[in-house]
């Protein structure tokens, strides 16, 4: 592995892509679902596995070593278990996990497993049933809380629980998603709302961290936890005694840009080096038009050395982003 080559002009070492299979979900959460209708990708736009492979083993000899899978709904896409079988094998990828709404988990947890993956990241931004369906549109909260459980028991590790903060929405459980840390070993994360796409739930005054941390900090003391070396962004903190951890992710108080390592390859097979700028590069149609391993790690490159070296978006200044989260992979 070439750890060297993928640096932007920012003095950022890449070594993170976030894959996206498919830009389809079975959820319609309210802060990501598009209000009318967005056209769907057909088939043929979608990046086949090989195709997402190849890519991969040549961001690998780049100096890629962690891989996330997430979607629209990564499990809804067929063959891919086959996939995160063959993923877990390119040489140079030293840390895989999966992001998922939990609804397929239950059904497919040991199979998850079988293919190597340890990590997953789960979006869950209600524990009350009812309000689970407000906001997914699903009546499914039980179906997921039963796989979040064997995925527990299967001792997958981290099992991280991702809690998109909505204010009148979900801001009256972040104590109870706190509480769960004493019971299970889960990472409970609380992610700032970041206006992106054509959602119902887009502009208004976010909820930042630093509330949502004077609100759970209620129930114990935070203590901090030092970062690992694949850790993402997320400042990290213990309750005392507790199993688990708790989480805070804020785009848009304290936007970790300048830490950013992240590029992220959509299922219509372009590559974005920043979540909250639509500049992209198409990669997809090199592929088929038959570019050589050399000429496509170039665009790999040029999409780095163009990252922007920060985002636009502040607790002030919401300027939302065009794309659907759905079609980039959060
Ligand atoms: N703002 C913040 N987080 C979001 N996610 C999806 N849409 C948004 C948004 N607009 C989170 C989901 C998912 C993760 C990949 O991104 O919780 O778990």
């Amino acid at each position: 592995m070439n750890d060297s080559v993928l640096s932007d002009n920012h003095n950022r070492k890449i070594n993170y892509l976030r894959v996206s299979l498919t830009d389809r979900c079975n959820l319609k959460c309210i802060y990501c679902r598009p209000i009318g209708e967005i056209p769907r990708l057909k088939h043929s736009d979608i990046l086949r596995y090989e195709e997402i492979l190849r890519i991969i083993n040549i961001s690998s000899d780049l100096g890629v070593s962690k891989i996330r899978v997430t979607g629209g709904e990564p499990l809804l896409r067929k063959g891919v278990f086959g996939f995160l079988y063959d993923l877990n094998h390119i040489s140079g990828i030293e840390d895989i996990s999966l992001t998922t709404n939990g609804v397929f988990l239950s059904e497919n947890i040991k199979k998850i497993k079988a293919v190597g993956i340890q990590r997953l990241n789960i979006s869950l931004d209600s524990l009350d049933p009812r309000k689970f369906k407000k906001i997914t549109g699903h009546d499914l909260f039980h179906q997921v809380w039963k796989g979040i459980e064997q995925a527990h028991a299967l001792n997958f590790n981290p099992i991280k629980i991702n809690v998109v903060a909505l204010k009148g929405v979900n801001d009256d459980e972040f104590l109870r998603f706190a509480e769960l840390t004493f019971s299970y070993p889960f990472h409970v994360r609380f992610i700032e709302h970041m206006p992106i796409g054509n959602a119902a739930v887009s502009s208004y005054r976010p909820l930042l961290s630093s509330e949502i941390k004077d609100t759970v900090s209620s129930i114990g003391k935070l203590v901090p936890v030092n970062k690992g070396l694949f850790d993402g962004p997320a400042d990290r903190y213990r309750f005392e005694g507790a199993a688990g951890e708790i989480g805070f992710i804020s785009p848009i108080s304290h936007h970790f840009c300048e830490t950013c390592n992240r590029l992220r390859l959509t299922a219509s097979g372009h590559l974005r080096p920043c979540l909250l700028s639509d500049y992209n590069e198409d990669l997809k149609t090199p592929l088929r038009k038959g570019f050589s391993d050399n000429a496509l790690a170039e665009i790999i490159l040029r999409a780095v050395k163009n990252k922007p070296s920060q985002h636009r978006l502040s607790p002030n200044h919401l300027n939302p982003v065009s794309s659907q989260m759905s079609s980039i992979g959060g």
